[in-house]
């Protein structure tokens, strides 16, 4: 404890680089790990997420639901209709006058085509669906031009710039200030969401942006918000703005 207060107060002592990162110095954190995980990220084979997205294929032409449809049934093929789309979310549902997340997303259409009971935020079923939509715009630059995300992208940068937490810190003051910077064995990333969901070894298993997010309050001595609550869609929203034009890199693998 007291040594990461220490680290936390060194790093609010001495920013590195005060501010938004240049448009050109963005990039993936992937460049920053090791050799051997960025090549088990580059390997379908050797990548474990790869075993989530082929269970989420199999999901994909699975009947559900009282409709008794499958994904399939009415998306066809998954790396034509979802091509592109894991690159513009979150995105505004014009149904419910909500932003909705990739997870979000597909529960909607569980539940309102499908007719099936929505799924468990970090289910196994949820991510293998949900890194199997991610699959299919590998490649593709992030970014949407949808104006009416604008509220959301807005709360989001407020929220990162806050301080919260015992603390006292904000998301910017490491992915803004501090980046390339050590704490403790890690490397403090940009933070862009360009590989999710992830397989992250210390977690031995595929998660999402959320959880990836709740571990990063947690070491805020912060009050993780809730699974699928309005701000973390916000972080979310402004996180995929804020790395406009990076590739999709889904799924990718993390220490
Ligand atoms: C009965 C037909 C039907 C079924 C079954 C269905 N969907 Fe959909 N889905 C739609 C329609 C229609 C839309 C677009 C219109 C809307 O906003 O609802 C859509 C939209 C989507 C989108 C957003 C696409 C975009 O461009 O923003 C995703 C992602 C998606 N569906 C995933 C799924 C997944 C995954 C399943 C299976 C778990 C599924 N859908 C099952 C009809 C269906
Ligand atoms: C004390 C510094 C610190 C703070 C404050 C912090 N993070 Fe992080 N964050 C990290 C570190 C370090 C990692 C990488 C962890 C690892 O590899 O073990 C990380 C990882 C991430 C990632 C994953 C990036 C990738 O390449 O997959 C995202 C996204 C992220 N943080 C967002 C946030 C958000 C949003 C907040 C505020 C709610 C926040 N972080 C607060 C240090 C911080």
């Amino acid at each position: 404890m007291m040594r990461r207060m220490a680290l936390a107060l060194s790093l609010l002592a001495a920013p590195a680089a005060a501010g938004e990162i240049p448009a050109a110095e963005r990039r993936s954190d992937t460049v920053t790990m090791s050799p051997e995980l960025r090549a088990m990220q580059a390997d379908d084979m050797a990548n474990p997420a790869s075993l989530w997205a082929l269970d989420g294929q199999g999901l994909w032409g699975a009947r559900a639901g009282s409709a008794d449809k499958s994904c399939a049934d009415c998306h066809g093929d998954a790396r034509v209709s979802m091509k592109g789309v894991a690159a513009r979310y979150p995105a505004f549902d014009a149904n419910s006058g909500r932003v909705l997340d990739l997870e979000a997303r597909i529960n909607q259409c569980r539940s309102d085509r499908q007719g099936a009971a929505p799924l468990a935020m970090e289910s196994r079923e949820l991510l293998n669906l949900t890194t199997f939509v991610a699959l299919q715009s590998r490649g593709e630059p992030i970014g949407s031009q949808d104006l009416r995300l604008a509220p959301a992208i807005e709360k989001g940068r407020q929220l990162f710039s806050a301080r919260q937490g015992q603390l006292n810190l904000s998301c910017a003051i490491c992915h803004d200030d501090n980046w390339g910077r050590k704490l403790g064995s890690a490397t403090v990333p940009q933070a862009h969401p360009t590989g999710y969901p992830i397989y992250r070894l210390e977690w031995q298993s595929v998660g999402s942006l959320q959880r990836r997010l709740r571990n990063c309050m947690v070491g805020m001595r912060a009050e993780p918000y809730a699974f699928g609550s309005d701000e973390f869609i916000a972080l979310e929203a402004f996180l995929m703005s804020r790395a406009q034009g990076l590739p999709v890199e889904a799924p990718a693998v993390r220490p």
